[in-house]
């Protein structure tokens, strides 16, 4: 005779709302009717008692939540793995049930002390793919996932919780017989439901809205083609039964008020599957870590953000040891434990970890994985995507830096040469044959100090504002500040370079851009076909965009200004020629060119013209960006959202950024990238440029100093 499912339940005799440890106990302290609940704890007992041998447990007094046994642990095999609950609350249940669980001889096996594991609540047997579904963010922990799926030799599948009233898997999934499966996917998050949806095809898969899943409609008990439930609506009784279900239906309101119903009311005790034909793959599943950090981590605010990166990606984190600089100047280190569902976000969160300088103590001593291109231009899958932050490859033993560093790029080894060579490659330079480095071995990146820091050191005294944004009453003493740095750095014959739009020029800027140029202060110009086009329609015709920049006014027919401008240039062939030739007498680009300041125009689609100077070709424009900002010291960003953004993709750590822009947005899009040395000034940018001209070139005074060619050359 075949052996009937076996359930432990746990009599309600003392069931009650006594604390709140979820949403649903909210309000319910002391509401629960006593006869109603024991009523329905019967009605579902009599009704599983049908279906399967129901075993019950006897309850405590003293603790009110022991009615919900699907929390006493998981068995699976005849193994049980006691609960290690979240809420001291509960925390007593523990040896009654393990108690029990011994006195029925089933084989015990604990997880760690520090693991939270609230059982059969989060951990639930898919029979038909001899897979685990595991939930974690509230009671259970990521690495407990780990620690079952080894005791049990069953692989889980980790699945975020996201909505504190779906706090136990149970409450939002619930596997059926022959593989179809309910859930709520609104419960976890985006990675977690699409783990759901590979894993289960859309035929199998019954996804239920927010009013059954807050009648606990997956909170349901499977036996054979029956399923038990507190309430389910119509369309998903119609839904289960096309799948071949019969839905049996049982109030158990009075359980809801403590965030429980027919699943959390019972725990399956003969669950069994075949290990061998479960092919349980120790690699798979959930990955661990250990990350070393070092450096400011508290002030730089590093270990703040390899916590956040951690959990934002879904993963979890343990510090195993911290130990705190013990003044401004030195250097903390922190050892961390970091766990992620799976390996492909152990993999996003290494790379993001990598960022902050970490260093993965397991992988320490190895080689950089090489892989071979084989198609120019693509590289091997597994490829590794360069940061702006100085970067370090191990190659037969020895930590090789990569040159030409910037963000998304990817590092070509040459191991032909005497002393091998790492260099960053954009994706479209690659060649057949190139050596790539593939996967996170092997890597490390020197993430530079804070500028603050530097300064508390006394190494840099006027570092300021790093990553921040200031607003408009800062502006003046921000600029102060800037003018400074740009002074020593034109002292010291460093490199300036400057990326503008338009507005620059509609905003009055163009006359102070002109000035800093003229004294010397820009070493280059980037920008696109407009701050040409405007910068020379105001030096030629005096409008703006048609607009009198004097008085602010329309002119009449100056709609077309910037067509005859465009016009002139391209007659003349380009803008240099029509400087010499005497057509541009004043303005940004009329200074450059009588300064030998090299400038590049990135063509765009909205382009008008475009003027000759202006390159169309893109690849052929960012290889130009990329050359003019090579050993600059300061980048200056003025309200060009596109360029700047460009610029600062192509731009490695180390290079002072400082971003003007009206929208505060774009301003903390770019000062935020990463970068520690950047500014964001939130301004218009006539204004900061006519305050940056006062600060650094009084009237007659103006230095000589330029970018390359002798200016006089030109005329
Ligand atoms: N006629 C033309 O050929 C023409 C005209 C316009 C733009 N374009 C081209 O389009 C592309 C994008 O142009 P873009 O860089 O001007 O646009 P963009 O949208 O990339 O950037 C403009 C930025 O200026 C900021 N801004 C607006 N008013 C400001 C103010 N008073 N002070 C400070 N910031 C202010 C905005 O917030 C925005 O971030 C460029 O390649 C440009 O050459 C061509």
């Amino acid at each position: 005779m075949e052996q009937r499912p076996a359930l432990l339940m746990c009599p309600a005799d003392f069931f009650s709302v006594r604390y709140v440890i979820n949403p649903w106990m909210e309000g319910n302290v002391s509401r629960v009717s006593q006869t109603d609940a024991l009523r329905q704890w019967r009605d579902l007992r009599d009704i599983l008692e049908g279906l399967a041998e129901v075993r019950l447990i006897e309850p405590d007094p003293n603790l009110p939540d022991m009615v919900f046994t699907a929390n006493a642990g998981v068995v699976l095999n005849g193994r049980v793995l006691p609960s290690r609950f979240a809420h001291g609350e509960r925390r007593p249940e523990e040896p009654l049930f393990r108690d029990w669980f011994e006195r029925h001889h089933f084989e015990v096996s604990m997880l760690p002390e520090d693991q939270q594991f609230e059982g059969a609540g989060d951990v639930l047997l898919d029979c038909g793919r001899a897979r685990l579904w595991a939930g974690y963010g509230f009671r259970t922990s990521l690495e407990a996932h780990r620690t079952l799926a080894d005791l049990l030799g069953v692989e889980a599948i980790s699945l975020r919780l996201i909505d504190p009233r779906f706090y136990h898997l149970d409450t939002c999934l619930c596997p059926l017989e022959d593989g179809f499966l309910i859930h709520y996917s609104a419960a976890f998050d985006f990675p977690s439901q699409q783990r759901i949806r590979d894993l289960v095809p859309p035929d199998r898969l019954i996804s239920i809205g927010e009013s059954d899943a807050v009648e606990f409609a997956c909170n349901a008990v499977n036996i054979g083609r029956k399923i038990v439930l507190h309430s389910a609506s119509d369309g998903l009784k119609q839904r289960l039964a096309d799948a071949g279900f019969e839905v049996i239906t049982t109030p158990l309101n009075e359980f809801l008020k403590a965030g429980g119903a027919a699943k959390c009311l019972t725990l399956r005790l003969d669950e069994s599957v075949d290990l061998a034909a479960a092919g349980f793959d120790p690699e798979g599943g959930v990955r661990q870590e250990t990350v070393e950090l070092e450096g400011h981590l508290l002030d730089g605010g590093i270990l703040d953000r390899a916590l956040d990166m951690t959990a934002d990606c879904g993963g979890s984190f343990k510090v195993l040891d911290f130990e705190l600089g013990r003044d401004h100047a030195s250097r903390s280190r922190a050892t961390i434990q970091v766990a992620a569902p799976a390996a492909e976000v152990m993999r996003e969160l290494r790379g993001l970890l990598l960022s902050l300088g970490a260093r993965f103590v397991d992988s320490a001593d190895e080689d950089a994985r090489l892989g071979r291109v084989e198609t120019d231009g693509v590289a091997p899958e597994d490829f590794y995507g360069t940061t702006i932050y100085p970067t370090d490859v191990r190659v037969d033993g020895h930590w090789i830096r990569a040159s030409h560093q910037r963000m998304d790029a990817v590092i070509v080894v040459d191991t032909d040469a005497k002393l091998p060579t790492a260099e960053c490659h954009l994706l479209r330079d690659l060649k057949k044959g190139d050596c790539v480095v593939t996967g996170m071995a092997g890597i490390r990146t020197a993430v530079p100090e804070p500028e603050s820091n530097r300064a508390k050191s006394g190494a840099d005294a006027f570092a300021f504002m790093s990553a921040g944004v200031s607003s408009e009453r800062r502006v003046e003493g921000a600029v102060e500040k800037i003018a400074w740095d740009m002074r020593r750095i034109h002292e010291r014959s460093g490199r300036i370079v400057v990326v503008a739009g338009p507005v620059v020029v509609h905003t009055g800027g163009a006359t102070h851009l002109a000035r800093l140029v003229r004294a010397g202060y820009v070493q280059a110009l980037l920008g696109g076909n407009a701050i040409a086009v405007h910068d020379i329609e105001q030096a030629i015709m005096g409008t703006s965009l048609g607009v009198d920049c004097l008085r602010g006014l329309p002119v009449r027919g100056g709609h077309r200004h910037h067509l005859r401008v465009i016009n002139l240039i391209r007659c003349h062939g380009g803008i240099a020629a029509a400087v010499q030739a005497g057509a541009i007498n004043s303005g940004i680009l009329y200074e450059c060119v009588r300064a030998g300041v090299p400038y590049s125009l990135a063509g765009s689609i909205r382009d008008d013209g475009p003027l000759p100077d202006t390159e169309t070709d893109m690849n052929r424009a960012q290889n130009e960006y990329a050359r003019l900002i090579e050993g600059a010291d300061m980048i200056l960003m003025l309200s060009s959202m596109l360029h700047s953004i460009g610029t600062g993709n192509m731009t490695p750590a180390g290079v002072k950024l400082v971003c003007v822009d009206i929208n505060p947005a774009v301003v903390t899009k770019l000062a935020d990238r990463g970068s520690l040395e950047s500014t964001g000034i939130v301004t218009d940018v006539g204004l900061f440029l006519d305050r940056l001209s006062r600060q650094l070139v009084s009237d007659g005074i103006e230095s000589r100093r330029a970018g390359g060619k002798n200016a006089d050359s030109f005329l």
